[in-house]
């Protein structure tokens, strides 16, 4: 299979539309089987769900060529779960796991020319998400439903790639307390599209959300968790039940404590901390972990010690770990790797 001709090491992070994509309904209380199609429009009722009340979830993880060639997505079965998850708390039937991972498998093997190529530094990102198609006007949940799966290659999410970002303390929340915010929902990212076009008119990368409570303990970004390492080597991630429970997250802190050896913990941290940390560091499927060189609180500069011209040598470490798993050069702990398409099969 011929790859696609493109310029891999820097496609950036965009929407390309791809071969084909996956789609099932939900209609009279059940999945139909699903199928792959070529149309990349979705047509819809104009009172759909979606449109009216924002029902809609999504996740989002990345297939791989791996070194031997084989193609791999990177824990399926947790963003498979985490989807439960969110359907169940926007009132949404679930779509379920061994269907989500029969998807996967399909759109990656039908789009396999559009998989980059291994030591491009890009992958294949894909995105299920599920939305209301039935139509209400009361506030009410929908009948009907559609899963959709779709594919586009992407470079690093941020431009420069490691380059460490700066950060504002945002004015502005992302999630309500006991709101949606632990649900991969589309309406908390609605929700924080003017605190980030806010935050980057001003000249920073990303924000920096605060606790919605007391706006004194550190949440998370518009699209990552954070991650801080300490003087003395320990790593640090804040707990709070208004964040997304980052894949990426809970993977790498498992790689710190049994590849590295270090100290974790998760608990609430407070932003006055900041400047005991060392390094910082945002994690997602998108970000992957991208350094922090800087945090800006209402003109107070916050420095970690790592500075900005690199990533720090704990983050650095945590980020050729994580890829050398996904990428098949480190050995993956038991399950992480799904394999879709075998060296073997690509010709
Ligand atoms: N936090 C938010 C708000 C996100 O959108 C994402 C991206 O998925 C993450 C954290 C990171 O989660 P994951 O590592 O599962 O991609
Ligand atoms: C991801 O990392 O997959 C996300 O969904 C975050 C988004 C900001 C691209």
């Amino acid at each position: 299979m011929e790859k696609k001709n493109m310029d891999w090491e820097n496609i950036g992070f965009g929407y390309r539309k791809t071969d084909k994509r996956y789609v099932s309904e939900y209609k009279g209380g059940r999945w139909d089987k699903g199928l792959l199609t070529s149309d990349a429009n979705v047509v819809l009722n104009e009172c759909a769900g979606i449109l009216q009340y924002c029902q809609e979830i999504f996740e989002g993880l990345k297939a791989y060529t791996a070194k031997d060639g084989s193609i791999v997505t990177f824990r399926p079965d947790l963003n498979a779960e985490r989807m439960m998850d969110s359907a169940r708390g926007m009132e949404m039937p679930p779509f379920p796991k061994e269907k989500f991972l029969e998807a996967v498998d399909q759109v990656v093997t039908a789009n396999i020319s559009w998989v980059p190529p291994y030591g491009t530094g890009a992958s294949l990102y894909l995105r299920p998400y599920m939305f209301a198609t039935g139509p209400v006007i009361g506030v009410k949940p929908s009948d009907e439903y559609q899963f959709r799966l779709i594919c586009t290659p992407v470079g690093p999410y941020f431009k420069g790639g490691a380059r460490p970002l700066t950060l504002c303390v945002s004015d502005y929340d992302r999630a309500a307390p006991r709101g949606t915010g632990h649900l991969k929902a589309g309406l908390n990212y609605a929700m924080s599209l003017h605190a980030y076009v806010t935050a980057h008119d001003a000249g920073f990368d990303e924000n920096m959300f605060l606790d919605p409570v007391t706006h004194t303990y550190v949440e998370e970004t518009g699209g990552a968790n954070f991650l801080f390492v300490t003087k003395d080597n320990e790593i640090v991630t804040p707990e709070s039940n208004t964040i997304l429970p980052s894949i990426t997250r809970r993977s790498m802190l498992y790689v710190a404590e049994h590849y590295l050896g270090l100290k974790v913990t998760e608990r609430p941290v407070r932003l006055s901390e900041l400047p005991d940390f060392a390094e910082c560091g945002l994690c997602g499927t998108a970000a992957v972990i991208s350094p922090v060189g800087k945090v800006v609180d209402h003109g107070k500069e916050i420095c970690f010690a790592s500075g900005m011209e690199k990533m720090g040598p704990v983050i650095q470490q945590l980020y050729d770990l994580l890829t050398g798993i996904q990428l098949g050069t480190t050995e993956a702990p038991e399950g992480w790797i799904r394999k879709i398409i075998d060296k073997d099969q690509i010709f």
